[in-house]
């Protein structure tokens, strides 16, 4: 009882409970945009990045090579030049090297310098850097031991210094070549421009791209979210329009299928509750009207009238129990599942429903198998079925009962020898308040084959009625049983 209060509170307040505000996040149009945008300024980037850092090695090996055949040439004239003014071997340093400064054409980025006398003497081509002290003090330590330094030429950018020492027994000198490397790396960074602008123009380009390509693939969801916002609670006649053949199409199929659901679902509630509306004011009619024409001071009345009442109050109650059970058998704590025996069962069921009427009441054979399912609930529903039998069969009818098992499903039947149900009322008499044809004066509410259809689906089963030939009805109750899971396993419980 407890639970149940609970579980009514719970509802209650899940159903007020403020639902978590809304807040659009960025569409998935947008996302995939972003996403195709982030990967290409990736991919672009790091292209990019790799081209300037082989490129800028490249280069460094360029100047190196540069360097090594100016060196190579100085190292040739040394060993075997010959003084243009004498026809003989150079026999001063100085001499030697304005010689090379002479005969060499210095490349565009290059300034070679001669060094000796303790100071640059001249420089190919005439430059003012080789007279400065920036260059004086960077090359001078270097004079006598020779190598290489980087230093910042003011107006320039960065310079590589290169000193080859060159010796005679008297005197000492050096041949000093500074490289600008700015030169030939500016080149390189008007390409690394050139390629920024392009490929800042293919990411524009791509991304413009990703948007209007996804904004198309996406627009059926568009249409799919609008039409099912438009699509209200009193409005679900209506469904999305289903075009093309992809994976939004069958969403779109199996959301018009949730609404078919939906429809159906809210309709049978509707008609159920008219129903029941409808069933419980006859008889609340019927008590009002007794109530008001009775004459209180008549004794026999009263106790005539209230006879009656009470026959109403408990049909009332009837079917309130009826609709109870049926609310109830949605329920997963509806069943009880033990192992059932159905030979038993079956014998027991016919037992219990010869009090029911004077018919000839025949076992037609038993089932010996066991099932997993509620005892309880199966005899209430063959019960029903032997209750609607009796009401429509004569005195001395037979009804009879029966089980049966084929490895497979088993099969619960109540059979008897009336009218029969006709063919297209077989759908109908299943429904909550579907009835077919009734004898006058039935009090019956068209709920006992819904109860038992309940019961038979809550087991994973089904009911059916078919003809018994020749002549009645035979309702079947089939439970399906699964080849493994011995019921045996399931230890009776001591009660
Ligand atoms: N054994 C039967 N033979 C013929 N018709 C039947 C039989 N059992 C049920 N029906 C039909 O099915 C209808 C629905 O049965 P049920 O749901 O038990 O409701 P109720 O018994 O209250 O009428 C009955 O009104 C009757 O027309
Ligand atoms: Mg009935």
């Amino acid at each position: 009882m407890a639970a149940a209060v609970a579980t009514a509170a719970d509802t209650a307040t899940s159903r007020w409970r403020a639902r978590p505000a809304y807040r659009p996040g960025a569409s998935v149009r947008v996302r995939i945009s972003a996403a195709v945008a982030l990967l290409v300024t990736l991919a672009l980037a790091g292209a990019g990045a790799i081209v300037y850092a082989v490129e800028s090695q490249r280069l460094e090996e360029q100047v190196v090579a540069e360097i090594d055949q100016e060196l190579a040439e100085l190292a040739k004239l040394q060993e075997n030049g010959l003084n243009p003014d004498t026809g003989r071997p150079f026999d001063s340093v100085g001499v030697m090297l304005d010689t090379f400064l002479a005969r060499n054409v210095p490349d565009d980025n290059e300034i070679l310098v001669s060094w000796y006398d303790g100071r640059p003497v001249k420089a190919s081509p005439q430059e003012a850097f080789a007279g400065t002290t920036l260059f004086r003090d960077t090359a001078e330590p270097l004079i006598t031991e020779g190598g290489s330094t980087r230093i910042d030429v003011p107006g320039y950018g960065e310079a590589l210094v290169t000193v080859q020492p060159v010796r005679s027994s008297t005197e000492d000198g050096a041949l000093v070549i500074v490289t600008y490397l700015e030169e030939s790396r500016g080149e390189l960074r008007d390409t690394m421009r050139t390629y920024a602008i392009v490929a800042l123009l293919s990411l524009l380009l791509v991304t413009a791209a990703a948007a209007w390509l996804s904004g198309r693939l996406l627009a059926p969801l568009r249409v799919l979210r609008e039409t099912a916002d438009d699509i209200s609670e009193s409005d679900l006649a209506r469904r999305l329009p289903v075009t093309g053949n992809d994976d939004i199409t069958a969403l779109t199929r199996t959301f018009n299928g949730m609404l078919d659901r939906l429809e159906a679902a809210f309709v049978g509630q509707r008609e159920f509750l008219d129903d029941a509306g409808h069933e419980l004011r006859t008889p609340l009619t019927v008590l009002r009207g007794h109530l008001e024409l009775l004459d209180t001071g008549s004794p026999e009345e009263v106790a005539e009238t209230r006879a009656l009442l009470l026959e109403e109050t408990d049909r009332m109650a009837r079917l309130v129990g009826d609709l109870i059970l049926l609310a109830k058998s949605d329920r997963p704590d509806f069943l009880r599942l033990r192992p059932v025996d159905l030979a038993a069962l079956t014998a027991d069921v016919l037992a219990k429903a010869r009090g029911l009427g004077d018919r000839d009441w025949v076992l037609d054979e038993t089932a010996e198998v066991q099932v997993r399912g509620d005892e309880q609930r199966l005899t209430q529903a063959l019960l029903q079925l032997t209750d609607n039998a009796v009401k429509h069969t004569r005195p001395g009818d037979t009804i009879a009962v029966g089980s049966s098992y084929d490895g497979d499903q088993a099969r619960l039947w109540v059979r008897d020898t009336g009218p029969g149900v006709p063919p297209d009322q077989r759908e109908h008499i299943f429904e909550r308040f579907g009835r077919a044809a009734v004898s006058p004066g039935d009090e019956g509410f068209g709920l006992g084959l819904s109860i038992v259809s309940a019961i038979a689906r809550s087991h994973g089963g089904s009911v059916a009625v078919e003809d018994a030939p020749p002549q009645g009805a035979r309702f079947v109750i089939i439970l399906p049983v699964p080849a493994t899971a011995p019921p045996e396993e399931d230890p009776w419980p001591a009660s």
